[in-house]
């Protein structure tokens, strides 16, 4: 057994991290003419820029535990360009202020505020644009899975999702008095659930599994922010790349701040385990999701 819980967990996790690496470089390699040079430059460099795919990852496996494969590919890579678009907002000036992400200048760094601003924008809607057309042509899809898993998607970027958590996030640095409970909630748990949750309606999977999944998710997500919060404290520029220690100097209101180190681990590792007890109530072969809850606990970038 390795840290993860599961000996071929890392092995499943670099397979499919590889077809998203490959899917992505595909699409950046064919720019639709109706599409400025500069911009898609723009958004390709953030998207390429690497990362770990967890979101996407994470929807695979799912996908696969409800009996599809590739089509559930587009559903994961829109996943992926909704978050890259949210860190590349996050990075900007007027945000977090931020001039490394994925080991790289940031987005605006490059392009300038202005391009990484629309760069953003058009990530967030092309990856629904880009998820619609492509699943419209799997025909063993129901097109009401197909609604349902995008509803599940643009819910998860919108006011109610990212955009909501951001806007606690930066209201915070102005005195506002969310919870880091509820900031990381919106902010970053919503799209992690939606990433689970939209390909298990995509497969058309029953009420009862939508409902122990969004328990999971919800865990995860949670204890997938406690970590963000923790390593912006110990973890180390060259493996995160990111620039640590931002969070104290800008005012954030995170678990850390909150709870102090050791306090915050043990909270990450109980969220992670409770993730874990809420896939009980399914009756298909959960181990991957129990890796992957272990793997987010223990994470070092
Ligand atoms: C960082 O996300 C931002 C949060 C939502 C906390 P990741 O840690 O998944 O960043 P990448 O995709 O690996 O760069
Ligand atoms: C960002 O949270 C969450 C997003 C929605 C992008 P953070 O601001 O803590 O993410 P990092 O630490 O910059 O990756
Ligand atoms: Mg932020
Ligand atoms: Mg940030
Ligand atoms: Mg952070």
């Amino acid at each position: 057994m390795n840290r993860w819980g599961s000996e071929n967990f890392t092995k499943y996790y670099d397979e499919k991290r590889t077809v998203v690496e490959k899917y992505l470089k595909d699409l950046s390699m064919n720019r639709p003419q109706n599409i400025p040079k500069m911009l898609w430059d723009s958004m390709m460099y953030s998207l390429l820029a690497g990362g770990k795919r967890v979101r996407p990852v994470l929807a695979m496996t799912v996908g696969e535990i409800f009996g599809l494969k590739e089509e559930v590919l587009p559903l994961a890579v829109a996943l992926e360009m909704i978050h890259t678009a949210s860190l590349v907002h996050d990075d900007m000036p007027c945000m977090d202020n931020d001039s490394l992400r994925r080991g790289k200048p940031t987005n605006h760094i490059v392009y300038g505020e202005s391009m990484a601003l629309l760069a953003g924008d058009a990530l967030f809607l092309y990856a629904i644009e880009q998820a619609l057309k492509n699943l419209n042509t799997v025909k063993s899809l129901q097109e009401s899975n197909i609604i349902n898993a995008l509803n599940t998607l643009l819910e998860a970027a919108g006011p109610a999702g990212i955009c909501g958590g951001q806007a606690m996030d930066i209201s915070e640095s102005s005195n506002f008095s969310f919870s880091p409970w509820k900031i990381a909630y919106f902010k970053t748990a919503t799209l992690l659930k939606a990433s689970v949750i939209s390909p298990a309606q995509l497969a058309g999977a029953l009420e009862f599994e939508i409902k122990a999944l969004t328990s999971y998710a919800s865990h995860l997500g949670i204890t997938f922010q406690i970590i963000d919060d923790v390593l912006d404290v110990i973890g180390e520029k060259t493996s995160l790349g990111k620039n640590p220690g931002k969070d104290k100097t800008q005012g954030k209101k995170t678990f850390v701040e909150l709870y102090g180190l050791e306090k915050s681990i043990e909270l990450a590792r109980l969220h992670s385990k409770k993730s874990i007890d809420a896939l009980r109530n399914i009756n298909r072969n959960t181990a991957y999701l129990a890796s992957f809850a272990a793997y987010l606990e223990s994470r070092t970038h």
